[in-house]
C-alpha cells in the first residue's frame, strides 16, 4: 500500500524526475488516492503533489515541470489517515522546508507526537500521521546535522509500520530510507542508486537489488549504499538479482493490465513449473530450505493468506490433503493471527502472496513462528519481507502484477502449492513415484489448456455485454470448484463492482436458495464428469433446483459433458482435466467475464475504487 521511489543520480539532470514518474507509473497499484514527487538540487527542495490518479500529477507536471535535479523521492497513496486531498498528499514537508518526506504505513503514536509538535508551536498543514514524521526528522536533522543521524533518531521514537524516505534541502546528494515492518528494497545502479517499496519501482533501471531487514535505515548516493539498524551499527544487506522482464510490466498492446495478465498466465503457470525435475524424474524444489526430516514429521498444515492468495490455498487444501494425508487447514491471515491458533513446532505454516507484503500475513508469519512453527512461503515478489522471513520461499513465477485484482498470480499460487503437495507426498512415501510423475505431467499439459480457454473469450464476452445492469451474481461449486466459485465471485465484485457471492453448492438448501428468483444469474463450476461421478451429479442437482426456481444458470463444463449442458442457459467448455487440477482452467472463464463486465461499464479494470494490491497496513 502506497508506493514509493528514491533515486540519487551523479549530476544534475532531467532524470531524477523521468526516474521517479516511471516508478510512479508501475507502483500505482499500490495505491491511487494521491501522487507526489519531490526533487533536490543545489538550489534546495521543489515538489508537486495531486489528489487523484497519476494522471492528474503528469497533467500538472506538464503545464509546470520540476527542475534539473540531482535526487528524487516519489509516492502513490493509498489514504489511511486524511482523505484523498493535496494537502494530505505526499512528499510532506517540514515546517521549515528543511526536508521532504514520503511514508508508507501507519504510525501509531502519531496523535501523542502530533499533540508535542502543536505545542512546540509547530502548525500542521495536513491530516495526515506521516506529517508529524517530517516535522520530527527536520528537528533532528537542525540538532544533530546529519540527515542518517537524524533519521534514526526519529525511527526510534515512531511506533507502528513505516517506510520513510527523506531528502534534505541543503543536501540534494543523498536520499535516506528508514524501514520498520513496511517494505524498501534498494536498487543497485551505475553511478546511481535506488530506493523503492518493491523492485518494481525500478527493474526498469537495474535487476541488481538489496534486501533491507527489519529496523534498519539506508541511505543511498549516485556511488555508495550505507546499511545500519535504528542504533547505528553497520548491517550488510543481502544483495540478489530480480529476474524480472521489465517489459513484463507494460500492457503490450492490451487495453488494460488485466487482460493482459490474464493472457499471461499459460506463461505464468508454465515458468512455475519449469526446471523442477531431476532426471531421473524426481521432483526438486531447491528452495525448500527446511530439513527433510521435519518436513516428514510435520502433523499439520495450515495455510494463511488473503484474497485471492486465500482462495488458492483452499484449492491447495484439497490436493494436499489428498496427496498426502496430512490435514490441512486454511484460514485467513487476520483471523489467524489474533485467535490464538494452535500451532506446535510440527506445524508447516504454508504463507501465500503475491506481493510478500501485505501486512496481515506478515503478522501471521511472524505469530506462527514465535510459537515454533515452520514457515514456507509462497511468494511472487522477490526480496518481499514474507519471503525475507519465512524459513524457505518457493517462487511462483508470474512476473510482475500490476492489475490490482489478482489473475495470473493466482494460477502460478495453485501451481506452486500442487509442487509442494506432490514434493511432500513424494517424500512422505504416500504416493508413488509413478503417481508423482503422471500428475506432473498432467500439470506440464495445463499451460496449453489455459491458452485454449483464454483463446475462445467471445462467449464470456457476448455474455458479459448483456450482463452489465445484473445487480447480483451467484458462484456455485463443490470440492476444488468451490473455491474457484468464490474467487469468481471476488473477482466480479473488485472489477464490476457488482454484489457476488460463492457458494459451495451442498450448502444452497441451507439458506442460499432463498435468493432465487426469477432471472437470477448463476455462474456454476461443475467437475469433471470422469473422475469422482458422484460429485458431478451433485451437482447436476444443483443446477436443476436453482433452475426449477428461475435462475438463469451458467455454467463452466469439461468438454463434452452433454448432461451439464442439458440443464444450463448457456455453458462455458474447458478442456477434460483431472478434477484436482480443474481450477486452473475452470477460475478463467470467471476472471474473463469480471473483466469484460468491468469494461463494458466503462470501469477501471486495472485499479478498481477502494483497492490497492499491496495491502501494507493491517
Ligand atoms: C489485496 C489485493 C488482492 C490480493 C490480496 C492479497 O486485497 O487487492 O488482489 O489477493 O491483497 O495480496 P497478496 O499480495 O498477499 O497475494
Amino acid at each position: 500500500m502506497c508506493g514509493i521511489i528514491g533515486y540519487v543520480g551523479p549530476g544534475v539532470s532531467d532524470r531524477p524526475l523521468r526516474v521517479a514518474r516511471e516508478a510512479l507509473a508501475r507502483l500505482q497499484y499500490r495505491g491511487y488516492d494521491s501522487a507526489g514527487i519531490a526533487v533536490a538540487n543545489s538550489d534546495g527542495l521543489s515538489f508537486i503533489k495531486r489528489a487523484g490518479k497519476l494522471s492528474v500529477l503528469e497533467e500538472a507536471l506538464a503545464a509546470d515541470p520540476l527542475p534539473p535535479a540531482s535526487a528524487a523521492i516519489g509516492h502513490t497513496r493509498w489514504a489511511t489517515h486524511g482523505g484523498p486531498t493535496d494537502a494530505n498528499a505526499h512528499p510532506q514537508l517540514s515546517y521549515d522546508g528543511a526536508v521532504a518526506v514520503v511514508h508508507n504505513g501507519i504510525l501509531e503514536n502519531h496523535q501523542v507526537l502530533r499533540q508535542e509538535l502543536i505545542e512546540a508551536g509547530i502548525e500542521f498543514q495536513s491530516e495526515t500521521d506521516s506529517e508529524a514524521a517530517a516535522h520530527l526528522l527536520a528537528r533532528a536533522y537542525a540538532e544533530l546535522g546529519d540527515l542518517p543521524e537524524a533519521m534514526r533518531a526519529v525511527a526510534r521514537r515512531l511506533e507502528g509500520t513505516f517506510t520513510l524516505l527523506a531528502v534534505a534541502q541543503d543536501n540534494p546528494r543523498l536520499v535516506v530510507g528508514a524501514r520498520r515492518t513496511s517494505p524498501l528494497v534498494v536498487g543497485l545502479g551505475e553511478g546511481e542508486n535506488f530506493l523503492g517499496s518493491d523492485v518494481a519501482a525500478f527493474v526498469a533501471q537495474t535487476d541488481r537489488a538489496l534486501e533491507l531487514g527489519q529496523d534498519q535505515v539506508v541511505t543511498i548516493t549516485a556511488d555508495a549504499v550505507e546499511v545500519t539498524g535504528f542504533d547505528g551499527r553497520p548491517v550488510r544487506a543481502r544483495e540478489f538479482r530480480v529476474d524480472w522482464d521489465a517489459s513484463a510490466a507494460v500492457k503490450g498492446g492490451f487495453a488494460t493490465f488485466m487482460e493482459k495478465e490474464i493472457h499471461d498466465q499459460p506463461t505464468a503457470v508454465r515458468d512455475t513449473l519449469l526446471g523442477r525435475l531431476t532426471p531421473t524424474g524426481h521432483l526438486q524444489l531447491d528452495e525448500l530450505r527446511i530439513d527433510e526430516s521435519v518436513l516428514r514429521s510435520v502433523d499439520k498444515i495450515v495455510v494463511i493468506a488473503c484474497g485471492t492468495a486465500a482462495y488458492a490455498g483452499h484449492v491447495a487444501k484439497y490436493a494436499i490433503e489428498h496427496w498426502c494425508r496430512v490435514p490441512v487447514e486454511v484460514e485467513l491471515a487476520h483471523e489467524f493471527r489474533y485467535r490464538d491458533p494452535v500451532v506446535t513446532s510440527k506445524t508447516l505454516v504454508v504463507a501465500i502472496s503475491q506481493s510478500g507484503e501485505t501486512m496481515d500475513t506478515i503478522m501471521a508469519v511472524r505469530h506462527a513462528r514465535e510459537q515454533g512453527a515452520r514457515v514456507l512461503s509462497v511468494v511472487n515478489t522477490m526480496g518481499s519481507t514474507i519471503a525475507r522471513e519465512s524459513d524457505a520461499a518457493l517462487y511462483t513465477h508470474a512476473g510482475p502484477e500490476v492489475a490490482v485484482a489478482s489473475t495470473k498470480a493466482f494460477l502460478a499460487q495453485i501451481a506452486a502449492t500442487y509442487l509442494l503437495g506432490l514434493y511432500l507426498a513424494q517424500l512422505r512415501g504416500t504416493m508413488f513415484p509413478d503417481e508423482v510423475r503422471a500428475v506432473l505431467r498432467e500439470l506440464e499439459q495445463m499451460p496449453a489448456k489455459i491458452e485454449r480457454v483464454i483463446g475462445g473469450g467471445d462467449a464470456i464476452r457476448e455474455l458479459a455485454a448483456s450482463m452489465k445492469d445484473v445487480e447480483s451474481v451467484l458462484f456455485l461449486g463443490r470440492h476444488v470448484g468451490y473455491p474457484v466459485a468464490m474467487e469468481g465471485a471476488l473477482k466480479l465484485k473488485e472489477l464490476a463492482y457488482i454484489h457476488a457471492e460463492g457458494f459451495a453448492a451442498g450448502e444452497l438448501k441451507h439458506g442460499p436458495i432463498a435468493l432465487i428468483d426469477q432471472g437470477q444469474a448463476v455462474f456454476v463450476v461443475v467437475p469433471s464428469p470422469r473422475g469422482r461421478d458422484v460429485l458431478h451429479d451433485k451437482v447436476l442437482s444443483n443446477i436443476q433446483e436453482v433452475r426449477a426456481r428461475g435462475a438463469r444458470t451458467l455454467v463452466v463444463a469439461e468438454e463434452g459433458d452433454q448432461a451439464a449442458a442439458a440443464h444450463a442457459d448457456q455453458v462455458f467448455w474447458v478442456p477434460q482435466t483431472p478434477t484436482l487440477l480443474a481450477p486452473l482452467v475452470a477460475v478463467v472463464p470467471l476472471q474473463m467475464f469480471a473483466c469484460a463486465v468491468a469494461t463494458v461499464k466503462g470501469l477501471d479494470v486495472d485499479q478498481p475504487r477502494n483497492l490497492a494490491k499491496s495491502v501494507t497496513v493491517e
